[in-house]
């Protein structure tokens, strides 16, 4: 079983670009369905999740070839409209492709995605955006199928800023007759990518990135070529990772203005942050204060899926700081692992208490979620001695290769398969 093997308490120091944004580009790769025709796509991080996808869009009877960090997809050949169960499994967020089969053929099968490490990954949105815009939607024996005989644009309000929900609607508003406006849609930047890839299509999609996004349909589309955006948790991830050990990193191809509560938070507790429009410079001595209460929400609020790296920065702060994880019901699983590595960190529901200690001592631990696994690469650069990080396949469905890019930056770490 492969392990990522680090010993902790090098200063870290260099630069590193940043991968294509995991969060952007799959949304992206279910949209380009929406095209009969060739789309080539720029960056195209080499994820775990990506491959779920790929074998998605093949499965669906389209092409898909990489070159590179290119990835170009042709859907002419698209002939089927399910999405069959081990396919579902391997990846929960392939429900972004309802919308977009549904828009291209009327009809989409899948079986339901389930829950996930988080806690209940429901869909209940999604599904009640597609039946507003004029599908049926039939929800038996763990499956999904919608049909349509005709897609209608209208007004559709989302009860919550859910980014799935907001992208499976605009998917599906291209497929709809007429102008779709969706009310109290997600702002995060990966729904302004989406658009914007939807815009390079020649589809027309207005307003995303702020609460309401219009849509009008059934436009005619044409090849196209586009670069993802940067992966902003990505970026998190390595800032915080300097920010523990101490060091300075310059990422680049990183837009700041997409980081500004994750640098904040990293400001308040002590680090120098200088930020341009595609390059964050951070610098910090390794010696971190507690902040004030870090409560995560839909952007622009600080993104629940930094919660564990910036955690696992302050854990030798001094201090205590007070995290509130108000988007998952299970986004702690990460502590136990952490308090084996000397952490001190008390979790009551929603609410985690982490107080500083003097220091951390390497240990074996195991990644428990994506983004939980993450924060154990960050604490283990800091810690002293050896961290052996196992399950790491939860690391792959994010990062490209978190080994290349901590080595970059003078970390003393390794992959033992
Ligand atoms: C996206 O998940 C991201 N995944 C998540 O990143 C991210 O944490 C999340 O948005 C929030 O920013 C991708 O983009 C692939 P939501 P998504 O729908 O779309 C509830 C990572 O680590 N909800 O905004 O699933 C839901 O239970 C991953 O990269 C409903 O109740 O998130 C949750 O509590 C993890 N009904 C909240 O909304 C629905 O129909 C936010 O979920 C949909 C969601």
């Amino acid at each position: 079983m492969s392990q990522i093997i680090i010993q902790g308490g090098k200063r870290l120091e260099g630069t590193l670009r940043v991968q294509g944004a995991k969060n952007s580009v799959l949304p992206i790769l279910a949209a380009t369905i929406l095209h009969p025709g060739r789309t080539v796509l720029h960056r195209c991080p080499r994820l775990t999740d990506v491959d779920a996808s790929v074998r998605i869009l093949r499965h669906l009877g389209c092409e898909a070839k990489w070159e590179g960090d290119d990835l170009t997809v042709d859907a002419a050949g698209m002939s089927r409209w399910d999405v069959p169960d081990h396919l579902m499994r391997e990846m929960r967020s392939s429900v972004i492709f309802l919308g977009a089969i549904l828009a291209r053929f009327g009809w989409a099968e899948m079986s339901y995605p389930g829950g996930c490490e988080l806690g209940p990954r429901p869909i209940d949105l999604h599904l009640d955006a597609l039946r507003k815009l004029g599908a049926e939607v039939l929800e038996e024996g763990g499956g999904i199928r919608c049909e349509t005989k005709g897609l209608r644009g209208r007004e559709l309000a989302l009860s919550l800023p859910s980014v799935g929900a907001t992208e499976n609607a605009i998917l599906a508003a291209c497929g709809a007759e007429g102008e779709t406006v969706l009310i109290n849609a997600a702002r995060e930047p990966e729904i302004v990518d989406l658009q914007r890839f939807l815009r390079a299509l020649g589809c027309d999609v207005r307003g995303a990135g702020s609460s309401t996004v219009c849509v009008r349909g059934r436009r005619p589309t044409h090849d196209a070529e586009y670069t993802v955006m940067p992966d902003r948790i990505a970026a998190a991830t390595y800032l915080s990772a300097v920010a523990a050990a101490g060091g300075e990193v310059e990422l680049t191809g990183v837009d700041y203005r997409h980081l500004s509560t994750v640098t904040a938070a990293l400001q308040e507790a002590g680090c120098r942050v200088a930020g341009e429009p595609d390059r964050v410079v951070l610098r910090s001595t390794g010696a971190l204060r507690a902040i004030g209460t870090v409560q995560t929400a839909p952007y622009p609020g600080f993104p629940t899926d930094a919660q564990a790296v910036l955690m696992a920065a302050l854990l030798r702060s001094r201090g205590s700081t007070v995290f509130v994880e108000n988007i998952f019901e299970n986004r702690y699983r990460h502590v136990d692992e952490l308090r084996r590595m000397g952490a001190s960190v008390s979790v009551a529901g929603r609410v985690a208490v982490v107080t500083g200690v003097p220091r951390l001592c390497g240990a074996a631990v195991r990644c428990t979620d994506l983004r939980g696994g993450a924060a154990l690469l960050v604490a283990g650069a800091a810690a002293e001695g050896e961290t052996a990080i196992s399950e790491i396949h939860h690391i792959r469905r994010g990062y490209e290769d978190p080994v290349r890019d901590l080595r970059a930056l003078g970390a003393e770490i390794r992959l033992e398969e």
